[in-house]
C-alpha cells in the first residue's frame, strides 16, 4: 500500500506537468499581492504589507525547499528532489522583490537612508545578510556551477542555505515587538529543519546526493528509490 502511494508520487511529481504546475503555483502569492494592491485592498499601508507578504513568502519557500530532503527520507518520495533547486530560487525570488520594495516603495531609492537603516537597524543588517547568501546561492545555482565548482565545494557552499533560514527568522524574531507566535513557530520549524537534517546524515550517510540540484536528472528516480 505504502510502496503503491510511493510510486504514485513519483509518478506524479515526475510527469511532464509536475514543474510547470508547481511554477505556477509559486507565483500566485505575487500575484495575489497584486490584486489586492489593484483591489485597494492592501490595507492603511499598502506597501509595508507587501513588503511584510514578500518578506513573508520568501521565509516560506525557504523552509519549504529545506523540508524538501527530510520530507523525501520519511516518505520514500525521490521525486521530491526535482524541485528544491526551484523552489530555492522562488526563495531568492521573493526575497529579492521583498528588497525591491523596500528600496524602490519604501525608501525610495534614498541610498543614504537605506544604508543608515542597514547599520543602525540589526533586524536590516540580518535581513541583508541572508539575502546576500540567497543571492549568492542562486548565483551558483546552475549546473554549469556544479561543474566549475566541483562537487565537493558546490556542497559546501550551499550548505550556507541554512545560514540563510536562521538569519531569515532571526531577522523576523528582531523586528517584531516583544516575542510573537508566529516569527517564534518559523523559526522552531527552521530548527526542526536542521536537526532532523543532520540526524539520519548521521546515521546512515545516505542524503548526500540530494544536496546536488542534479541530483534526480542524473538518476532515475525509480532507481535512487530502489537504492
Ligand atoms: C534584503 C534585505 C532585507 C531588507 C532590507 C528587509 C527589510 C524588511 C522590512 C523593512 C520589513 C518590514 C518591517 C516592519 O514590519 O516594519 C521586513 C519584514 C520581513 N522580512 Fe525582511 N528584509 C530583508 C531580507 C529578508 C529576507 C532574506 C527574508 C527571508 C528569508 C525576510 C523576511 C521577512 C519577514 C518574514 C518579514 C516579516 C513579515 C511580517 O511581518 O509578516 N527579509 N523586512
Amino acid at each position: 500500500m505504502a510502496t503503491d502511494i510511493r510510486k504514485t508520487a513519483n509518478a506524479a511529481l515526475t510527469a511532464r506537468w509536475a514543474k510547470p504546475l508547481v511554477f505556477v503555483l509559486a507565483l500566485v502569492p505575487l500575484a495575489w499581492t497584486f490584486w489586492l494592491a489593484y483591489s485597494g485592498e492592501l490595507g492603511a499601508e499598502p506597501v509595508l504589507e507587501s513588503v511584510k507578504a514578500s518578506g513573508l513568502w520568501a521565509l516560506r519557500f525557504l523552509l519549504i525547499a529545506l523540508a524538501l530532503t527530510p520530507l523525501r527520507m520519511m516518505t520514500g518520495v525521490a521525486a521530491l528532489a526535482r524541485f528544491r533547486r526551484m523552489l530555492g530560487l522562488f526563495a531568492f525570488f521573493y526575497a529579492l522583490v521583498h528588497l525591491s520594495t523596500y528600496v524602490g516603495l519604501d525608501q525610495f531609492f534614498d541610498w543614504a537612508a537605506i544604508w543608515k537603516d542597514i547599520v543602525k537597524r540589526p533586524y536590516i543588517t540580518v535581513g541583508m545578510g541572508a539575502f546576500v547568501i540567497l543571492a549568492l546561492l542562486a548565483a551558483t545555482s546552475t549546473d554549469g556551477m556544479v561543474k566549475r565548482l566541483g562537487g565537493k565545494r558546490w556542497r559546501a557552499l550551499h550548505k550556507g542555505v541554512f545560514v540563510a533560514g536562521v538569519a531569515g527568522c532571526l531577522h523576523f524574531i528582531m523586528l517584531v515587538k516583544g516575542w510573537q507566535t508566529s516569527p517564534l513557530i518559523y523559526a522552531a520549524l527552521c530548527i526542526g529543519l536542521l536537526a532532523f537534517r543532520r540526524w539520519p546524515m548521521r546515521l546512515g550517510g545516505k542524503s548526500r546526493r540530494a544536496d546536488r540540484p542534479d541530483a534526480v536528472r542524473t538518476r532515475p528516480a525509480a532507481s535512487r528509490e530502489s537504492a
